[in-house]
């Protein structure tokens, strides 16, 4: 059955949280690395949602969503709405304290130094290339979905609705070892902004 592109709705929440984490090892299911299933996506989807859900799609086949795009149009507004609004109920619930008590791994305590860091995160100060690139986005698909189109339509769908809201430009990390997603965005355009000791960080103009 062919994938449909829709806008996602606030119902699809329990979807994004599932594909969130079946993706977050550089592309690959990251279950085991988590002992809380919600985390990844706390941080990673389910806020861009909430926030604006008219800058989320997602690709359903048969009725399910198997992949989404989210979005911000405005990165300085939104980490500051995260920080005041998103990040501190997390931030009760996953004190850093935890860490070594849970024995969770490397990339489970980074997630936990995200949620406790306060902001600013990303800045015109400390990535001069926000002004032309302000908007940023994460994407991912379950495996029976990827390589059929999907992901390009998605991201034909966010630049549309970026486009017309006249947002000059979107940004995006790329953690370095998941070099098929890199492949993906190069592909759609994306070049090289900054090379962090993590990755990449990519742009495209809209
Ligand atoms: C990365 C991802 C979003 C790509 O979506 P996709 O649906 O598999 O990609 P598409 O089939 O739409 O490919 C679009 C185009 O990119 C090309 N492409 C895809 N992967 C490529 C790669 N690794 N290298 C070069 N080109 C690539 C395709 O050939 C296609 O070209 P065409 O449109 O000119 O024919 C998807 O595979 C995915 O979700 N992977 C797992 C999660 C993930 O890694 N997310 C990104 C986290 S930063």
């Amino acid at each position: 059955m062919t994938p449909i592109i829709r806008g996602a709705h606030p119902s699809d929440l329990p979807y994004l949280y599932g594909i969130c984490l079946k993706t977050a090892d550089s592309g690959k299911d990251a279950t085991a690395l988590y002992s809380d299933p919600w985390l990844v996506g706390q941080y990673f989807a389910a806020p861009y949602l909430v926030r604006d859900s008219s800058l989320c799609f997602v690709a359903e086949e048969e009725g399910i969503p198997k992949g989404y795009i989210v979005a911000a149009d405005d990165t300085e507004a939104f980490d500051s709405w995260l920080d005041r609004f998103w990040l501190p109920p997390l931030r009760a619930r996953y004190p850093l304290s935890q860490i070594e008590a849970h024995k969770v791994s490397d990339r489970e305590k980074n997630l936990y130094r995200y949620i406790n860091r306060t902001g600013p995160f990303v800045t015109r100060e400390n990535s001069p290339w926000l002004a032309d690139y302000p908007a940023h986005l994460h994407i991912d698909l379950l495996p029976d979905l990827q390589g059929k189109g999907c992901g390009r339509l998605l991201m034909e769908r966010l630049f549309e609705a970026l486009a017309g809201r006249g947002c000059p430009g979107v940004h995006l990390g790329v953690d370095g070892q998941n070099l098929n997603a890199v492949g993906f965005y190069r592909k759609l355009g994306f070049e090289d902004l900054e090379r962090p000791e993590w990755g990449f960080m990519l742009g495209k103009k809209i």
